[in-house]
């Protein structure tokens, strides 16, 4: 079958990779129907990540239909049209029965890479490196996914595959931090990043029933998204000084949740960035925390920031003194998917939340290369590029 790879630093390619089979009895085989791009990819396409190999199959956020099941699935049946999380969650340990989905402590048959660098390891991830389990991604043709009954979850009929889609990963990422940052009703959130992830913290956040929310990054495509689709504020820091509008718009405070969804490659202004951008290519530091450091500065005394963005080690220059001494709860996570699908899909079926604006490009997955390339230069204002292998 036909699946985009990983081929190397920033290259992606189509080739003929093996047909998945049932590993065992809880595993099902989906034919894929849509598939999208992720920030996450990005990161792991720029080498940014360790242990891909290359040959590995991409792909972390797809619908599909089951064509296959093991002896021991009860949940979902051959022809069920399914959206499943980004990461594998085995239901029964002591993190998935706490709903801590993406900490599963079975869901990386090869922990080994993170323990090391990180002292315990997270879950695994479909299309994540060998550091993430190893797991075959969902640019392909036909994928395996293990702990069915626990990752499937059935599409309504009134849910389009293209608003479903993002349940498998933009959305319930989103929904982590809104959740996980503590948002309250009446409070006031300022969400880093309006990618597809950052505009899903800000729907979130809305929906848990913050007052205000305010959503910033520099791309007037994806600034001008945010206010139509989203129906949050917007905010260009490319020419605002972010920290003192924040203080502005909330009557001098602050925020009450921050919420980081920009990630280790995040673009810097001014002295710091180009610190920053110097000391992750000589390797000096592996990411880049600009949107984190701003968070913690923006955020009220009291606050929370919660970090969405994936960073994979160091960082430098981080305000722990802020931290401290203005009391700030400071979280992040890989997202819990499992926890929060059902939720989102009732938001979905009742027009609470719309994610089809999220899909700017669609192509078959032959084009993955070029649709990769779009995403990654932001150009042609692309915000995801949805691959459908069949056709
Ligand atoms: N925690 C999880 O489970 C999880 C899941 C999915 C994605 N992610 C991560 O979330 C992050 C966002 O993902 P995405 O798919 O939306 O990515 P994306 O690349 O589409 O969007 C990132 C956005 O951040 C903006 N940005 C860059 N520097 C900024 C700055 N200094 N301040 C404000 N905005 C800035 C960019 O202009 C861009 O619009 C990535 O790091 C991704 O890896 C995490
Ligand atoms: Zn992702
Ligand atoms: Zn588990």
């Amino acid at each position: 079958m036909k699946a985009a790879v990983w081929a190397g630093v920033n290259e992606v390619a189509v080739e003929d990779v093996p047909e998945p089979q049932l590993l065992n009895s809880h595993d099902v085989i989906l034919k894929i129907s849509k598939t999208v791009t992720c920030g996450s990819d990005l990161h792991l396409i720029g080498g940014y990540i360790p242990a891909m190999r290359t040959g590995d199959v991409l792909g972390h956020e797809f619908t599909g239909e089951v064509v296959e099941v093991g002896s021991g699935v009860r949940k979902v049946a051959v022809g069920d049209r399914v959206v499943v999380p980004s990461f594998v969650a085995c239901g029964n340990c002591w993190y998935c029965r706490q709903e801590l989905y993406s900490l599963c402590d079975n869901g990386n048959p090869d922990p080994g890479i993170t323990e090391g660098l990180w002292g315990q390891s997270p879950g695994g991830c479909f299309g994540y490196s060998h550091a993430m389990g190893g797991y075959a991604g969902s640019h392909a043709e036909y994928m395996r996914v293990p702990y069915a009954d626990v990752g499937c979850f059935l599409v309504p009929d009134g849910v389009s595959d293209t608003r479903a889609l993002f349940a498998s990963d933009s959305v319930t990422t989103g929904w982590t931090g809104a959740h996980l940052g503590g948002t309250k009703p009446g409070d006031v959130v300022a969400v880093w990043g309006a990618g597809a992830v950052g505009q899903m913290a800000a729907r979130a956040a809305m929906l848990l029933g913050a007052e205000q929310v305010v959503v910033i990054d520099r791309l007037p495509e994806r600034l001008a998204q945010v206010r139509q689709h989203v129906g949050a504020e917007a905010v260009d820091y490319s020419t605002t000084d972010v920290v003192a509008e924040l203080r502005e718009r909330t009557g001098g405070r602050g925020p009450d949740v921050c919420i980081e969804a920009v990630g280790m490659e995040a673009h810097g202004t001014g002295v710091t960035g180009v610190y920053d951008q110097v000391k992750q290519q000589l390797r000096l530091q592996t990411d880049r925390p600009v949107a984190v450091r701003e968070a913690v500065r923006a955020c009220r005394k009291g606050g929370s920031v919660f970090v969405l963005g994936v960073f994979a080690g160091m960082v430098d220059k981080f305000p722990l003194g802020a931290v401290m001494n203005k009391g700030l709860t400071l979280r992040g996570a890989q997202q819990h998917g499992q926890r929060y699908v059902p939720e989102i899909l009732g938001h979905m079926e009742r027009g609470e939340l719309t994610t089809e604006h999220l899909a700017t490009h669609t192509m078959p997955l032959s084009q993955a290369a070029e649709g990769y390339r779009i995403f990654k230069d932001k150009v042609d204002g692309c915000v995801r590029t949805v691959f459908e292998p069949g056709s």
